[in-house]
């Protein structure tokens, strides 16, 4: 992903003082019990999103305020982030509050970016191009923005005659003459950081919210002499935030987008894009094939010449060179070289699949280890399980791994054929080279090279069907038989 290339811009990014993420607000119009910023699109938050791109500026200090669900976003951030300090806003004040608190008892110098948390399409190479901008021009403030076919909502961006940068006005402030400009505020600026603190004071709550708004601060610096910088994306995909579900939606999808091309561009073939759902975490290796339907999630890697899909989901899972999985569900799972899983099958935690191994049709395994070659072909569930080299499980071979209580381990060594429709009870050990009888329910341990056969002795009750069933199709079909024998 481009934005999660390093960077190489270092005497900028040895600038960078401080980066400061605003994630206070209670992102009312999720509708949700968790806060805004902790959705996710792509396998990661929004405020997670937001950090990555950050992390490839390699600032010195990172300091988020939070206030909503502060708790929770806490928690999120010492997981994912764990450089970065936290700022508690425990009234949302506005920008300009939240900014003078991230600010409060610093006393720095350089350069401070200033961002929102819930702008997960944002990447590092744009906020480095900002940065590259604000420090060959040595401005005071520097601000990036977009030109929005639909600027609702958003601060319009106001220019002199000249095209420089007057002021931000917000919607709400706005006259009719202001509503018209599409060109908005993407909510990220550079500063000089003692410039910033000097005029971070001076904001006033006069405005239609009764809040202080950061975007004040751009009038206030040009007033005092400052230069201020406006830098145009060029696509304004980019800045696009999320506040409702349906923004939430509508990122994911050109998140997705943008992850395909990025995948198809390397190397990658995706059949369907519009129907392929790559986590931004994921890696996948150039001449790997995805068939429509199918999602690779979480911290998934896929080696080259793999084969995935069609509709199939792979949770954190790695796949070796030339696996094959068919429409299948695989989590935390380990998909050996060159192995099969499915059609319909399900991988559970801590599966691991040797070389050419197969996971057939209609199977599920769960904390299974399965030797190189060794097939589990159809219709059975492997849990709790060691297998072999060379073993062949049949048809209907179900690992009784659970006692109503406890779970239990079983083993099965090398080049073992298990009989279909198989019950092994476990604990329980299959001896190297042994085989089991169709239909067994084996509750003992089978030793290497015999035939463990556990189920009752069949016996033929001749003329029954006749006897007890006179009249029927099944006896009619029999009786041809006797007439046959007696003609
Ligand atoms: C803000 C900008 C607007 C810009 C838009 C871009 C201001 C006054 N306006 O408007 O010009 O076009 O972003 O998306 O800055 N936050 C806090 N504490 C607060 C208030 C907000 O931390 O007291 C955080 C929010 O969680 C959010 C960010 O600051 O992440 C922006 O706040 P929001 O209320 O969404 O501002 P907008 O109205 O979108
Ligand atoms: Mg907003």
């Amino acid at each position: 992903m481009d934005q999660e290339r390093p960077v190489r811009l270092t005497h900028m990014s040895a600038n960078l003082e401080m980066v400061v993420v605003l994630a206070a607000g209670e992102g009312t119009r999720m509708k949700s019990s968790t806060p805004k910023v902790l959705h996710e699109v792509a396998g990661r938050t929004l405020v997670g999103h937001v950090l990555k791109a950050v992390d490839s500026l390699k600032p010195k200090h990172v300091r988020v305020v939070v206030g909503a669900g502060r708790e929770a976003v806490e928690a999120h951030l010492a997981q994912v982030a764990p450089g970065v300090t936290t700022v508690f806003q425990e009234r949302r004040g506005g920008t300009g509050h939240a900014t003078q608190l991230a600010l409060a008892g610093t006393n720095i110098s350089g350069t401070i970016l200033i961002l929102a948390g819930d702008t997960p399409m944002l990447t590092g190479q744009s906020l480095q191009e900002l940065l590259k901008l604000h420090h060959a021009g040595g401005f005071t403030a520097s601000v990036l923005t977009a030109e929005h076919p639909d600027p609702t909502g958003y601060g319009r961006i106001v220019r002199g005659d000249d095209g420089s940068l007057l002021r931000i006005v917000e919607e709400r402030d706005a006259d009719d003459f202001v509503k018209a400009i599409y060109e908005v505020n993407s909510g990220v600026y550079a500063f000089d950081a003692k410039a910033l603190t000097g005029a971070i004071g001076k904001l006033s709550t006069d405005n239609s919210q009764g809040e202080l708004y950061l975007t004040d601060v751009i009038e206030i610096l040009r007033n005092e002499g400052g230069t201020i910088a406006a830098a145009l994306i060029e696509d304004f995909i980019e800045i696009l935030g999320v506040n409702d579900r349906v923004q939430l939606a509508e990122s994911a999808a050109l998140l997705r987008d943008r992850i395909n091309e990025e995948f198809m561009r390397a190397g990658v073939t995706i059949v369907d894009p519009t129907t392929t759902w790559i986590d931004a975490t994921a890696e996948i290796a150039s001449d790997v094939t995805i068939y429509p339907g199918t999602a690779i999630l979480g911290s998934s890697k896929i080696a080259t010449g793999a084969i995935i899909g069609p509709r199939t989901t792979l949770e954190s899972c790695t796949v070796l060179a030339g696996a094959k999985i068919v429409e299948s569900n695989c989590i935390n799972a380990t998909i050996g070289k060159d192995a099969q899983v499915g059609p319909y099958s399900y991988l559970r935690k801590d599966t691991v699949l040797g070389t050419g191994a197969k996971a057939g049709a209609f199977v599920e395994m769960k904390n299974a280890k399965v030797g190189d070659g060794s097939k589990v072909p159809h219709l059975s569930y492997v849990g709790d399980a060691t297998i072999g080299e060379g073993t062949n499980i049949g048809a209907a071979t179900i690992f009784v791994n659970y006692d109503g209580v406890e779970k239990h381990h079983t083993t099965v060594g090398d080049h073992v054929r298990i009989g279909s429709d198989s019950m092994l009870v476990a604990p329980v050990s299959i001896g190297d080279g042994a085989y089991t009888a169709a239909g067994s329910v084996i509750t003992e341990d089978v030793p290497p090279g015999a035939m463990g056969v556990a189920r009752g002795k069949q016996r033929n009750v001749l003329g029954w069907v006749m006897r007890k069933r006179s009249g029927t199709q099944s006896a009619k079909a029999a009786a041809r038989h006797s007439d046959e024998k007696k003609g």
